[in-house]
């Protein structure tokens, strides 16, 4: 029999198993998982599974539209239905189906999936032999560098940038430096000088930012790749973000307080002219 997977109430194939390209789980990793084994058709240590489920979703603000009742009838459903004695099952849970926005998807409802998979045991002679193993340094995940499909901080701090009014959230590190912002690059103007950080592989390399330095570098103006402290930032004369939507735009307030003078300051809007204008020549 080949494995059965359950989407969303419906038993299906495992191999013809669907879920739409629209959902945020496939889009930016938001979603969260359980695996548990299944010994003689029963599988294992069930409450403990969804206990750790349920402050998984919690964690990532899935509220579940389905109860813990019925999703362990589901799964003991699968699991007899397989009509396998020794398995894993794998369970999913992501935000839901929606357009692809960092922002939170409006009235989400979340896609609930499992499969019921034949397990094999670990073969006699490893258990006998014991495996070999590596050591390598522990960055997960420390590659804000790779445009990587990883995004689940970043919509998590773009919806505390939405619950506090704010369209965008910018992040600083447990240093004090700013890096970048959950879906967009940051720069700040102090005194005559536009800075933004350097790519030191912590921050995704923007194409909007990159547009943005040459034209700074054919230009007059000051400007230089630094670091620079929230701190800093709070007080410079201006702020704003770039990214392939936003093109160049101001940020006029953080954390409430006004940025310069509360209004787009005259190198940002200078900067954005001069993108716009540069905009046909990479057409
Ligand atoms: N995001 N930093 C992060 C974390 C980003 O996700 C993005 C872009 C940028 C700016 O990169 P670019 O200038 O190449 O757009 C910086 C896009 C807009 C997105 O995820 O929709």
């Amino acid at each position: 029999m080949p494995d059965l997977a359950w989407v969303n109430g419906e038993v299906s194939n495992l191999l013809e198993t669907k879920v739409s390209f629209l959902d945020h789980g496939y889009f930016f990793g938001y979603g969260v998982y359980e695996a548990f084994k299944v010994y003689a058709g029963k599988p294992f240590a069930m409450e403990d599974h969804l206990d750790r489920l349920e402050r998984s979703m919690k964690e990532i603000r899935i509220t579940p539209d389905f109860t813990r009742d019925e999703l362990t009838k589901n799964i003991y459903d699968l699991v007899r239905r397989s009509e396998l004695q020794d398995a894993m099952v794998y369970l999913q849970v992501t935000r839901g189906v929606g357009p692809r926005s960092h922002s939170p998807l409006k009235n989400p409802k979340p896609t609930l999936g499992m499969f019921v998979s034949y397990l094999p045991p670990i073969p006699e002679e490893i258990r006998e032999k014991g495996i070999k193993a590596v050591i390598l340094k522990d960055d997960r995940w420390a590659h804000p560098f790779i445009k990587t499909l990883n995004l689940l901080p970043n919509v998590l701090a773009k919806q505390i940038a939405e619950e506090n009014g704010a369209y965008e959230a910018i992040l600083v590190r447990d240093n004090g430096s700013i890096s970048e912002a959950s879906s967009s690059n940051v720069f700040a103007v102090f005194g005559d000088t536009i800075v933004t950080p350097p790519l030191d592989g912590k921050i995704l390399s923007g194409i909007t930012r990159l547009v943005v330095l040459r034209i700074l570098e054919k230009s007059n103006l000051k400007f230089k790749e630094d670091y620079f402290t929230d701190e800093q930032l709070r007080n410079a004369d201006e702020v704003f973000i770039t990214n392939t939507g936003a093109e160049v735009l101001a940020v006029t307030s953080l954390d409430g307080k006004p940025v310069g003078k509360g209004i787009p300051g005259p190198k940002t809007k200078q900067l954005y002219q001069l993108f716009m204008q540069e905009v046909p020549s990479y057409l």
